[in-house]
């Protein structure tokens, strides 16, 4: 199954309502990612920004949280709401097992993220517990970079691993994520899409219309590609 989620962070704040009933209609996951400042230079979202979207939507919300202390935060971004929690490798080297079972025990999915820099063998030992693997295709914390094609062999043996053993994670694709990129992300098996400002909404001031772009360049992209 394809997934689109939509990255609020590159969303219009000031309409987030009329956006989220547009998006609720296209899209099948929202992304909001919570930045701290320090693990990358930008402050973006938060639990709070979760649980205000929360009424306004029932597509999973997942929380990439790109913070230096993840285990300070899970049990507020799940009480307010979230549905998949993601951590960054680098983040949980000395407490992986102990924060992936923390947020199963608040009920919610948990996720797993690599820098371009970090290895997938990084996270090989806890991907049996994971629900969600992401391979960043840019550095953390903006928007609008150019993507790292060295990441699609990444992506390729996350898709492998959960062939060979078995499981169904979902693997995402996050960071230049648009009509540029479809193509090789497709390919190498991802199934989650995060779409931000190049692939969904810098493309048209109306956001219908850039919902119904986005999917004719995917569907243009993808065909018969898999
Ligand atoms: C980071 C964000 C952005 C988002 C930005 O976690 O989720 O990377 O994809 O969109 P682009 O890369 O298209 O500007
Ligand atoms: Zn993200």
């Amino acid at each position: 199954m394809t997934c689109f989620s939509a990255s609020l962070m590159c969303a219009d704040w000031l309409h987030m309502e009329r956006d989220l009933n547009i998006l609720n209609k296209s899209c099948q996951m929202l992304h909001v990612d919570i930045m701290d400042g320090h693990f990358c230079k930008s402050l973006y979202l938060s639990p709070a920004f979760i649980a205000s979207i929360r009424s306004a939507t029932d597509l999973p919300v997942e929380a990439h949280l790109m913070v230096e202390h993840p285990e300070d935060f899970i049990e507020e971004t799940a009480r307010a709401g979230a549905d998949y929690i993601s951590l960054h490798a680098e983040t949980i080297e000395r407490q992986a097992f102990r924060l992936i079972d923390a947020i199963h025990a608040m009920g919610c999915m948990a996720g797993v993220v690599l820098s371009p820099a970090t290895p997938f063998s990084a996270v090989e030992h806890y991907l049996d517990r994971l629900d969600m693997v992401t391979v960043m295709t840019v550095d953390a914390g903006f928007a609008g970079q150019a993507f790292v094609p060295e990441m699609l062999p990444k992506i390729r043996q996350a898709v492998q691993w959960k062939q060979m053993h078995g499981r169904n994670y979902l693997v995402q694709a996050d960071g230049a994520v648009n009509k540029n990129t479809y193509g090789a992300l497709f390919q190498n098996g991802v199934d989650s899409y995060v779409l931000g400002s190049s692939g969904l909404f810098g493309l048209n001031k109306d956001l219908s219309a850039a919902c119904e772009q986005m999917k004719a360049e995917f569907a243009a992209a993808t065909q018969g590609k898999r």
